[in-house]
Parts: C-alpha cells; structure tokens; sequence
C-alpha cells in the first residue's frame, strides 16, 4: 500500500483526479470503477476542470459504478445514477453507451448481477477502482463480516451505513435498506485502486483498514492484500496511523 498523506481535502481531490487523468492518458479506453459519497465529489470537479482545459479525454473511457440503493429509480435525486450524471458524466464527453451503473430497480437480482460481473470480465476487468471508505470500514456497499468472496450482490446496510446516509434523504426511514453492490473480489480484482478519506470521522476505519488484521469486521483490511493500491487522505484521516 502507498499512503499520501495531503494537508487538505482539496489536495485529495486533485491528486486523485491527476492519477486518474494519467489513467485515461496512458490507456484511453480505460475501465474506470467509480464510487459516490462526499468523498470522490471534488476529485469529480477537478477531472471535469481537467476536461474542460482539454487535459483529458474521456470519449473511450468505460465506466463501472461500484454500487447503487436497491430499490430507488434512477431518477430519484439520491440515487447514485442521479449523482454520478450531476457531479460528472453530464460534464464530460463520455458515451453514454460506456456508463455502467447496478440497477436498483432490476426484477431478477442475481441475474443482472451476474451480467454486471460478465460485463466486467468482457471489457477486460477495471483498470483502476476508486474508493471511499465508510465510518465501519466499509467498501462500496460491502459491510462488516462480509464475505470476501463474494461479487455483486444484493446487500443490506448496516444500522451505522444507514445512520451515516440519513443526512441525504427527508428522514431516516427514507434510506434503503439494501443496495447492489460489487463484491470484495470484484474489487480486488481491478488493476490498480485508489481509496480516498478525509476528515477525522474516518481516522478510525482507515487506522484499522491499514494497520489492523486483515479481517471481514473491517472490509477494506482486504486491500491490504492486493498489489497496488493508493490511499490518499488528508492529515486528519491519518491521524491514528
Ligand atoms: C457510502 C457508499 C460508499 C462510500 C461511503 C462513504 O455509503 N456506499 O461507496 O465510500 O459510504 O461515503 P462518504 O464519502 O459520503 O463519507
């Protein structure tokens, strides 16, 4: 694991947005694996000014979102397709034929999982995943005791996920309770990943996702398994290291 600590969550943003940029750069067909939350919006904003100074072209990049709530319609204002159009492909020249996002509504789960999977394969695996991390530790949607065989699948949120995600809908009771989600192989299966964290709320689950025992009560200790993996945070996310 390589570990840049940054003074700020500005600096996150941008050196997360110029690895990926440097991505597409080098392979412009690139599979990008991309995440929502807090976290990765600024590193949007900065590949969308990238894009406006014409420093990066996305017009062959293929995407894969990492997860979506289980039961919203695309077009509810906090579903993660609604946020992945808003905070980047309405402001960049991707084809929209190249987007690939789970379908919360989808009638037969396990069969649109495994074509996402299939999919996946297909395109030749994803090039570089980012991630955030949830105050437990989570990965995309992969909870606590997680399988960490598993691919996408239907998941249910943890109380402290659902606790955390309240702050985005009317009440409490209007957050979902499952999401699909890519599995923890699915993700150590990309090329390359990049996990993101600012802000002293996630010192916790990055101290133990780092310097803990690799263990499924910390999904994202996994990461320390595979061979190349990037953790930008700012100096209050590493706090504990
Ligand atoms: C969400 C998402 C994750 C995200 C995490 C942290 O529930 N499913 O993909 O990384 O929780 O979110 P935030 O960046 O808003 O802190």
């Amino acid at each position: 694991m390589r570990i840049i600590v940054v003074e700020n969550y500005d600096e996150m943003s941008k050196k997360a947005a110029l690895m990926i940029a440097s991505q597409v750069m080098l392979k412009p067909d690139s599979v990008l694996g991309l995440a929502t939350g807090d976290t990765p919006s600024g590193m949007y904003k900065e590949l969308i000014n990238l894009y406006g100074k014409k420093e990066v072209d996305f017009k062959e990049v293929r995407t894969f979102n990492l997860d979506e709530y289980y039961g919203l319609d695309r077009e509810n204002s906090q579903s993660y397709y609604k946020y992945m159009m808003t905070n980047l492909f309405d402001n960049i020249n991707i084809n929209t034929e190249n987007i690939n996002m789970p379908d919360g509504m989808a009638k037969d789960v396990n069969a649109f999982c495994d074509l996402y999977e299939n999919k996946i394969k297909t395109l030749g695996g994803i090039d570089m995943q980012v991630l955030g991390i949830g105050g437990n530790g989570h990965i995309g949607f992969n909870e606590p005791n997680v399988n960490f065989e598993a691919q996408t699948h239907l998941v249910e949120l943890d109380e402290q996920t659902i606790e955390a995600n309240s702050r985005f809908f009317e009440s409490i009771e209007d957050v979902p309770v499952k999401a699909i989600s890519m599995g923890i192989k699915t993700i150590m299966n990309s090329k390359k990943i990049i996990l993101l964290a600012n802000g002293l709320n996630k010192a916790d689950a990055i101290e133990r996702a780092v310097k803990g025992k690799i263990n499924p009560s910390i999904p994202a200790s996994i990461l320390q398994l595979h061979n190349d993996v990037t953790i930008i945070i700012d100096k209050d996310a590493a706090s504990k290291l």
